[in-house]
Order: structure tokens, then sequence, then C-alpha cells
């Protein structure tokens, strides 16, 4: 019902884009024709809640979106640029506000500097408003969003998944795409609430004997001297980066080899950062079931460091070869959020963010891909961007039609081939040319004319083709394949032997 009325409100101003914008596509009205699909950048974003003695991290998060023009049969999908005048806005329904729910801004001078405005964050951004974009990128973000895991209505219940509602809207000022992305978020950085250090005032003490550390300074940015490519600070020689001396430092005695290790302080037994699919394989017996086994032990992540990783930089790759492997990697050079796959899209259009890979054990995750096709998972309903289902290899050289294309010859007719091999007892191929774009259709009929199975029912471009019939699943006999195209029908018989 909701759907509906939507679309009928934006369904009357479709005259508006005519003018703008696109004047090409002009038959479906413009909330059919555009998506914007939204993304974290982590999987998981950690932020103090009280800064009165110390600050790991500030409240600091990010947002970032594609808009796409959706395909047809004869044109593909486009990433909308920015000077399409297409912008974005972001708004986190349910949670307005951060000031109260969390000190920050009584200290974000003394941390940081600087002083913005209660509610706003260390970049200027709120926790509603329009994403940036440039010239040179073809995607919108927000960064720094300054959100806690506190809802208005909950203020003192944490609830780490948040969803964002991200609408994009035409020059013209018309809505024309809206989604929900997670914006992750947990305060569950537990020094003391893990029962290792009996208060943060504690820390600071234990710290004294560092020259240049003045406890009567707090509260103290542990990045001021720990260099944190995660904030951006340098820190000051001679000191190591935060990355290696915590996990250097902690390693030493936590090792038990268990996810419990890292969620020590990493979020942690209450938030269960890593809920992806990978964690859902290995609780299933798969071979990926604890962090260490991408990461290393707690000492390894800042041994390291020491030994020149760039943290928060170098990270574990989905193509290492011992993963996933060259077909599913990463851009040369690149982490995984920083990548672009399939039609120049960010890997996470399709996947969501490190440590939240879809499908999610987290419903949240998968709300925005459950919307774009109906199921939880990874994006791999073609149809969701172009429009219809295409009959080329996709992402990954991936085609869920199992239409293989063999050449992008333009043949002189649309035919049949002899199938092979015939008599067939597991497989038989079925090759088949086709010379103009259209509607094709290939079905399997028995002998009586009775239907067996649709092989192809799709839009095809002009072009060489084959198709696998798996002639084990029916029994015995002479089946008659038809080839239906361009008003134009083609038979050949199939003998199977089992
Ligand atoms: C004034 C600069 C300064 C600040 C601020 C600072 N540190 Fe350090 N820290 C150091 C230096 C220097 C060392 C190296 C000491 C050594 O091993 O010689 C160090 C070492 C450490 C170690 C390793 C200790 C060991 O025994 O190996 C840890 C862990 C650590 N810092 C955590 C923190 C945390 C957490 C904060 C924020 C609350 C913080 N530091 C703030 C300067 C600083
Ligand atoms: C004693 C607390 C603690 C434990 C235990 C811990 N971490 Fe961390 N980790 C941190 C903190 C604090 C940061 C953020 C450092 C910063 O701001 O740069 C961090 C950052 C990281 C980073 C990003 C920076 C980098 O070095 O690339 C990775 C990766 C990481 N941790 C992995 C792990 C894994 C895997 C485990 C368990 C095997 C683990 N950590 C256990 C406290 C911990
Ligand atoms: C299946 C492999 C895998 C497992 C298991 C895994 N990670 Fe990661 N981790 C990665 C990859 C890949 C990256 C780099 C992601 C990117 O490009 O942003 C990463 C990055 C990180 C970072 C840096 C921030 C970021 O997201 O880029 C932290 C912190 C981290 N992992 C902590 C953990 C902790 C804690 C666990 C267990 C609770 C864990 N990881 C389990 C693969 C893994
Ligand atoms: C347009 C959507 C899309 C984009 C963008 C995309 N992928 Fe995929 N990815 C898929 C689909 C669909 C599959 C399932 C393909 C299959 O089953 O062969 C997949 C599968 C994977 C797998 C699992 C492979 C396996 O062994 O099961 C990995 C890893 C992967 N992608 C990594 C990446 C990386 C890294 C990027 C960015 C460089 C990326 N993907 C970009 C759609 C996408
Ligand atoms: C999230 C949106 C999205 C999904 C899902 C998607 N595509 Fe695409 N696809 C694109 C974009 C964007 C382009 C690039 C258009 C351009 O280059 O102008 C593209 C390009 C293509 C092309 C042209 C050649 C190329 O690789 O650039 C083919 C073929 C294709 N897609 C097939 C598929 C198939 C098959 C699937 C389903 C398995 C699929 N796509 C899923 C967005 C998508």
């Amino acid at each position: 019902m909701k759907k509906l009325y939507v679309l009928l409100i934006f369904g009357i101003s479709v005259p508006v884009l005519l003018i703008s914008f696109k004047p090409e596509r002009p038959s479906r009205p413009e909330t059919s024709q555009y998506l914007v699909i939204a993304w974290n950048d982590l999987g998981m974003h950690c932020a103090n809640l009280d800064f009165s003695n110390m600050c790991i991290l500030p409240p600091y998060n990010n947002q970032k979106a594609h808009v796409l023009l959706k395909g047809d049969v004869s044109n593909l999908p486009t990433v909308m640029p920015h000077s399409s005048g297409i912008y974005v806005t972001y708004e986190i329904p349910g949670n307005t506000y951060s000031a109260g729910k969390t000190n920050f801004w009584t200290y974000v001078q003394h941390l940081f500097g600087v002083n913005p405005a209660p509610n706003i964050g260390l970049t200027g951004n709120g926790l509603t408003g329009n994403m940036q974009n440039a010239d040179t990128i073809n995607y919108h973000y927000a960064t720094g969003i300054p959100i806690t895991a506190f809802q208005d209505a909950t203020p003192t219940t944490s609830t780490p998944y948040q969803l964002t509602l991200i609408k994009a809207y035409a020059s013209g000022g018309s809505q024309i795409a809206s989604t929900q992305s997670v914006i992750p978020i947990s305060h569950e950085i537990s020094c003391v609430g893990s029962g290792c250090h009996s208060s943060e005032m504690a820390i600071l003490q234990a710290h004294e004997s560092v020259s240049g550390f003045n406890i009567a300074n707090k509260p103290i940015l542990c990045a001021q001297c720990h260099a944190d490519n995660a904030l951006g600070t340098t820190g000051t020689a001679g000191t190591p980066p935060f990355s290696q001396a915590i996990h250097q430092k902690h390693g030493a005695f936590i090792n038990t080899g268990t996810i419990a290790d890292c969620y020590k302080c990493h979020p942690g037994p209450n938030t269960q950062c890593w809920r992806d699919t990978m964690h859902s394989a290995g609780v299933a017996g798969g071979n990926v079931s604890k962090c260490q086994d991408c990461h290393g032990s707690v000492a390894n992540v800042g041994n390291t460091i020491a030994n020149g990783r760039n943290p928060w930089l170098q990270e574990p790759s989905c193509g290492a070869t011992a993963c996933h492997g060259p077909n599913y990697a990463e851009e040369q050079g690149k982490l995984f959020r920083q990548s672009k796959g399939h039609g120049g899209l960010y890997c996470s259009t399709c996947h969501s963010s490190p440590h939240s890979i879809l499908p999610s054990e987290r419903p949240e995750d998968n709300v925005q891909n459950i919307a774009l096709q109906g199921f939880a998972g990874t994006l791999k309903t073609c149809s969701v961007c172009h429009g219809y289902t295409p009959a080329a290899p996709g992402p990954h050289g991936f085609n869920p039609l199992g239409i293989k294309p063999v050449s992008s010859i333009i043949p002189s007719d649309n035919q049949l081939l002899p199938n092979y091999p015939n008599p067939s007892t597991f497989m038989t191929n079925i090759p088949y040319h086709i010379n103009t774009p259209g509607n094709v259709k290939i079905d399997i009929i028995d002998v009586f004319g009775k239907h067996i199975v649709s092989l192809v029912n799709n839009f095809l471009q002009a072009g060489e083709y084959k198709a696998e019939f798996y002639t084990s699943k029916v029994m015995a006999g002479t089946y008659i394949c038809e080839l239906y195209t361009n008003g134009k029908t083609d038979f050949r018989k199939i003998i199977v032997i089992n």
C-alpha cells in the first residue's frame, strides 16, 4: 500500500524529470528508473561514550551510496555522475541527537582542538544531512556522522545495528529513489567492562612513567602520541603506532586463540561485530571460524606492524590465494572497502561491508537486499540494475541463466546446430545461433508434445551461444529441442539413453 502511494506521487513528477534530465527513457516513472544502494565503509565503528578520561575513538561513522539509472534490453545501467545534479540525503530515523547521550561535545575542543556545535561531528556532518560527492568519483558519501548506539526512544539500550534512510533526489528536487542501510556503532570498548582494568584512571596512572604523559591534562587522546591511521594522527617520534602498542602489550597474555581474545576489546560479546556469511559458515564447520584465521593472534596484529605492516591500511584480502583467489580479488593494492568491481561499483554494493558480508546473521544487514531482490544475500539478481537478465557474463563471470555466449560473431541465421553428444547419457550441449537481437526461447518437449523444460527464455543479443540439457534428469527416449526467435522456429532431435 505504502509503495503504491509513493509510486503515485512520483509518477506525477515525471514531466519535471523530462525537462531537467535524461529525456531518452521517458516511458517509465522516475521512481522505477533509479535506484540507490548504500553501505557503511566498515562492518563496525567503535567509539567511546564517556570522554572525561580518555579517547580511543570519537563518534565517527561513514555512509556511501551509488545512484544508478536502471538499464533495459538496449541500455546498460549507469552509475549517475555528480554532474547529473542528483543529490542524496541521509538520516537515521529514531536517532536525531547525540549530545547528552555521550559527553563528547564537552571534551571535543580539548581532545581535537576544534569545537563543532553539539550533534555535529569532526567533519561538520550531523545525524542528518546531504551527502557529499565530486566530479571525479561516482558515489555519494557522508563521513564523520557522530552517531551513538542509543536511539531517542531507548536512550539506555544499546542498539548497535541501526538503519539509515537514504534518499536520492533529481536536480529538480523530486525524490527518485530511497533505501535503508546499516550504520553500525558500538561503545563496547571494554578496557574496564571486560574485567581487565579496574578503572580508566588506573590505565592512565599506569602510563604516567612515560615521558611527556601528563595525567592532569586529561582527557587523554591516545592517538596524540601513538600514530593512528584511523584518526590520521602521525604520533610522536619513537612512540609505537597505537595498534602496535595495544596488540603487542595485550597479546602477551590474551592468547587463547579464540574469538573471545578479540572480543575483549573489539565489540564484543554483546555486539558480535563479526556476523557475516563466513562466520555462519565457520560455525557450521567451515574453515574460517575465528578472527585469527584471517588476522592471526593478538600479538601477531601488533608484531606485523613492528615488521612494517601499515595498520588499518594493510589487512587480509578476499583474493588471497588461500581464500577466494584472483577471480574474486580486490583491486591491486587496495582494500576491500576501497575496491570496485563489476560495472565500476564498489564491492560493498553487492556484498555489504567487511565483517558483514551478506547474507549476514543480523537481519538489519539483510534489509536492503531483501528490498532490492526479494531475498537476503549477495546482490545477484541482475534485473535489479539491468532491468532484465543479461545473457552475457556478469560479476566475476557469473550468469544466472547458464546461458553461455560462445562468441559475439553475428551469424547469418537463427538456428539450432547439432547437439553433442547425441545420443546423450548425462548432458548434451546444444549450440545455437541468433542473428537478430530478440526474445529467444528454447524448449525441450517429448514425442507426444509434452513440455519438459525451458532451457532459455530471454532477450539475447545476436551471437553464438550454447545451452546445456541435463539428460540424466529425464527418462530414456527421444526428445525434441525447439528454438523460437524472431518469428522463426527450428528443431533438433535428441536421443537419451541411460
Ligand atoms: C604523551 C604521549 C602518550 C600518550 C598520550 C599515550 N601514550 Fe601510550 N605510550 C607512549 C610511549 C612513549 C610508549 C612507549 C613506552 C615504552 O615502551 O618505552 C607508550 C606505550 C604504550 C603501550 C605499551 C606499553 C608497554 O608496556 O609495552 C600501550 C598499551 C599504550 N601506550 C597505550 C596507550 C593508551 C591506551 C593511551 C590513551 C589512554 C596512551 N597510550 C596514550 C606515549 C603515550
Ligand atoms: C586489548 C584490546 C584489544 C585486543 C585484545 C584486540 N584488539 Fe584489535 N584493536 C584494539 C584497539 C584499541 C584498536 C584501535 C587502534 C586504533 O585506533 O588505531 C584495534 C585495532 C585493530 C585493527 C586495525 C588496526 C590494524 O592494526 O590494522 C585490527 C585489524 C585488529 N585490531 C584486529 C584484532 C584482532 C584480530 C584481535 C584478536 C586476535 C584483536 N584485534 C584484539 C584493541 C584490541
Ligand atoms: C574472513 C576473514 C576475516 C575474519 C574472520 C575477520 N576479519 Fe577483520 N578484516 C578482514 C578483511 C578482509 C579486512 C579489511 C577490510 C577492508 O578492506 O576494509 C579486515 C579488517 C579488520 C579491521 C580494520 C577495520 C576494517 O574493517 O577495515 C579490524 C579492526 C578487524 N578486521 C577486526 C576483526 C575482528 C575483531 C575479527 C573477529 C571478531 C575479525 N576482524 C575477523 C577479514 C577478516
Ligand atoms: C554487481 C555485484 C557484485 C559486485 C560489485 C562484486 N561482486 Fe563479488 N559476487 C557477486 C556475485 C553475484 C557472486 C556469486 C558468484 C558466484 O556464485 O559465482 C559473488 C561472489 C563473490 C565472492 C565469493 C566467491 C566464492 O568463492 O564463493 C567473493 C570473495 C567476492 N564476490 C568478492 C568480491 C570483490 C572483492 C569485489 C570487488 C572487487 C566484488 N566481489 C564485487 C556480485 C558482485
Ligand atoms: C548493482 C547493480 C548491478 C547488478 C546487480 C548487475 N549489474 Fe551488470 N552492470 C552494472 C553496471 C553499472 C554496469 C556498467 C555499465 C557501463 O559500463 O556503462 C554493468 C555492466 C554489465 C555488462 C556489460 C559488460 C561489463 O561487464 O561491463 C554485462 C554483460 C552485465 N553487466 C551483466 C550482468 C549480469 C549477468 C548480472 C547478474 C548476475 C549483473 N550484470 C548484475 C550494474 C549491475
